[in-house]
């Protein structure tokens, strides 16, 4: 079982280095390579990540293995082929696709993502799970992050590879993101034992925000601080650092995250209409019971303060309230 796993592992890495070949060394790739450099990401960038691509062809990657003595019933088992459907033999999982190497913690590749050039569903196809692979455990990037997330004991979540790259690009090396599924509680305790400090930032559209509010809680659970990069609206790191530039991206949304009580005061403002009474009471009522939340007497004055003075309603009726509110949590 131990050497059909690291015949798996060994089967990625050279598949990995093979469509990075076919990306940047044949005239296969030139449309891909092409595309890449048309979304700013640079040659630098490609070899970094290792970026590649596979044609279109049925069985480019299959000929490639078995040429090399691989099991090819252990390449399907891997994710790398796809068994026919009447049973004669097998085809590449991945065919005219952008590839993006997915690594465990030591680096080894054990999936990948690819993307359609361009338009085309799916967007991006991902390995299926496997023994080398678990979405729910694995983050992208967290190898070549670690030394960095160690050192400032803080992690950047994306929501996307592709928000990862660009981000590397403008100098966050502590960028990690998930599979495109949702954040789980084995991912958080992965994070909270190299990081003490979490910046989310997601989509600045609305799936991404109401993903931030449901990762913020887990990440909480898990011990960590989280803070929250917000972007304008509906942008994504990868298009804010092509729209506004890489410095602009650290300065702006890295450099200036507001704190997960802040971010979920804004979140519940949207939600209400505030030029009603009816909404500026509602509003209020989720606000304190947000607030009511923190453990820290200090913040939860600070926060009511600032609603007070704002709407006008007597600071010792907001505690009095706050403090119902905690005895309700208890
Ligand atoms: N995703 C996925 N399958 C899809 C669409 C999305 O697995 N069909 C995952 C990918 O991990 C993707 C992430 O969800 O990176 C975020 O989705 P989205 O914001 O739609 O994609 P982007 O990362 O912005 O992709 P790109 O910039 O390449 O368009
Ligand atoms: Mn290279
Ligand atoms: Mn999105
Ligand atoms: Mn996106
Ligand atoms: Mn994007």
């Amino acid at each position: 079982a131990e050497t059909e796993r690291l015949k798996m592992v060994e089967a990625h890495e050279l598949s990995a280095k093979w469509y990075h070949y076919l990306l940047m060394n044949t005239t296969h790739g030139a449309e891909a390579l092409r595309y890449l450099r048309e979304r700013g990401v640079s040659d630098k960038l490609i070899d970094q990540f290792m970026i590649g691509y596979a044609p279109p062809q049925w069985d480019t990657l299959a000929r490639f293995l078995t040429a090399r003595q691989f099991d090819p019933s252990l390449l399907e088992r891997a994710g790398l082929l796809s068994a026919k459907n009447d049973g004669s033999g097998y085809v590449d999982r991945f065919r005219s696709r952008i590839m993006f190497p997915i690594r465990d913690r030591d680096g080894k590749a054990t999936a990948f993502a690819g993307r359609v050039i361009g338009e085309g569903q799916p967007k991006y196809l991902n390995s299926p799970e496997t023994k080398l692979f678990a979405k729910s455990r694995t983050l992208y990037n967290l190898h070549q992050a670690r030394p960095s997330i160690r050192k400032t004991k803080q992690v950047v979540l994306f929501e996307g590879y592709m928000d990862v790259i660009k981000a590397w690009y403008a100098g966050i090396h502590n960028g990690v993101a998930t599979m495109g599924t949702a954040l789980t509680d084995e991912h958080c305790q992965v994070l909270a034992r190299q990081a003490n400090e979490v910046i989310v930032c997601y989509d600045g559209d609305d799936a991404g925000q109401s993903a931030a509010l449901k990762s913020i809680a887990m990440l909480e659970k898990a011990g960590l601080k989280v803070m929250v990069s917000m972007l304008p609206k509906g942008k994504d790191p990868d298009e804010y650092i092509g729209e506004y530039g890489p410095e602009a991206f650290v300065r702006e949304a890295i450099g200036q995250p507001v704190s997960a009580t802040k971010f979920k005061l804004i979140y519940s403002r949207k939600n209400h209409i505030l030029l009603t009474e009816e909404g500026r009471k509602n509003y209020l009522l989720e606000a304190v019971r947000i607030v009511a939340e923190l453990d820290s007497s200090i913040e939860r004055e600070v926060y009511l303060q600032e609603l007070s003075r704002e709407f006008d309603i007597d600071l010792q009726t907001l505690k009095q309230d706050s403090f119902q509110m905690r005895e309700e949590l208890q």
